[in-house]
């Protein structure tokens, strides 16, 4: 078994794209931030045990269809090599490494470095032949992987593509199409357009997604030598019935003075004004599979829960010819 972690920007460029973030996101109307920036060491271990909560009923559900469906997908892909983007404590991914009889290599991809460590140093213990090649890098920037051998299975698991706005979705998806070769695919885990009220339950706990929502207050003071009081913020999860997704924001007890050392900046909160921090979204299938195919990825496999709670996507590169042209060439079938 080998087990390396490669970073794959230098960590001076991390703390450039924090602060490039957070001073464009604090200085705009309205303000937001980009969710990758909760996943210090205590954001994902705040993640993990979002996962556990009653109402959190995504986790669970993607599970369930992962161990129903892994041998699917194993079926289907025979991929050799997978790649997990947002790979965070790979836990659900266990499925699909014990379903895929020839697999290789695992390459984890994710911003946090130490849910990498954890993930990568228990897959040592317990699977010797298998080699872990993880990677510290952001997915919404183009990737460079290892060479490695095909079939190639990229997966973006848990509904994380749904914390993307869509133009960054888009983005992602024609990077992740420069990516796959012919007899490559692509695995999506999606959440679905359910009950709004079921949709805020999951996400409006004031405990441990409260205290993941405000983990990023802590990272911006530490990491920037800001002031947040986090008691000057509360957690609100609000639906946008528009674009069926939640939103977490953090929202102003007071009229309060934010100071960022590092920016020198000090930022104007109104009282009960918001910070967005994350979106959600839910998808259905017509207009997933559009998006897809605007892309150059063609829908080979959709498998959901029986209560319609999560899906899953399971897309190949289209035929060169028709792949590339996908946003123009195809405009007449691309409807966004
Ligand atoms: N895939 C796991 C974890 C989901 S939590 C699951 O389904 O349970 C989202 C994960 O994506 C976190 O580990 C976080 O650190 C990572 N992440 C978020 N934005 C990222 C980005 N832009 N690039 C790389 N990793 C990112
Ligand atoms: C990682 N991501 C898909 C989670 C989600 O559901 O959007 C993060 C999260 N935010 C609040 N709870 C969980």
């Amino acid at each position: 078994m080998t087990f390396t972690i490669t970073r794959h920007l230098p960590e001076d460029a991390t703390a450039a794209a924090l602060r490039a973030d957070v001073l464009a996101g604090l200085t705009s109307t309205p303000k937001s931030l980009p969710p990758k920036w909760f996943y210090d060491a205590h954001g994902s271990d705040l993640f993990e045990q979002i996962t556990t909560l009653p109402t959190y009923y995504a986790t669970r559900a993607e599970q369930d269809l992962l161990v129903t469906r892994a041998g699917d997908i194993a079926e289907a892909t025979g991929a050799r090599t997978l790649i997990e983007l947002g790979s965070g404590s790979s836990t659900k991914t266990r499925h699909l490494l014990d379903a895929l009889p020839g697999l290789h290599t695992y390459i984890p991809v994710d911003v946090s470095e130490g849910a990498l460590r954890d993930a990568g140093t228990h897959l040592a213990h317990e699977r010797p032949g298998l080699s872990v090649q993880a990677l510290i890098a952001d997915f919404t920037n183009r990737l460079t992987l290892p060479a490695t051998l095909g079939p190639r299975l990229i997966a973006l698991l848990g509904s994380t593509i749904g914390n993307l706005l869509p133009p960054e979705r888009l983005a992602f998806y024609a990077c992740v199409r420069a990516l796959l070769e012919p007899g490559d695919a692509l695995l999506l885990g999606v959440d679905l357009a359910k009950d709004p009220d079921v949709l805020v339950a999951a996400y409006d706990d004031q405990t441990v997604t409260g205290a993941f929502n405000k983990n990023v207050l802590t990272v911006i003071n530490r990491e920037l030598g800001a002031d947040f009081d986090l008691d000057a913020f509360e957690h609100v999860a609000l639906w946008d019935a528009d674009h069926e997704w939640i939103e977490m924001r953090l929202r102003s007890r007071t009229a309060q003075t934010v100071k960022i050392r590092a920016l020198d900046l000090a930022v104007d909160f109104a009282e009960g004004e918001d910070l967005r921090t994350e979106i959600s979204a839910t998808f259905r299938l017509p207009s997933l599979a559009n998006e897809l195919r605007c892309a150059g990825l063609d829908l080979a496999r959709w498998f959901t829960t029986p209560a319609q709670l999560v899906g899953m996507a399971l897309a190949t590169p289209a035929p060169s010819g028709t792949s590339s042209t996908a946003a123009t060439g195809r405009s007449t079938t691309c409807v966004r």
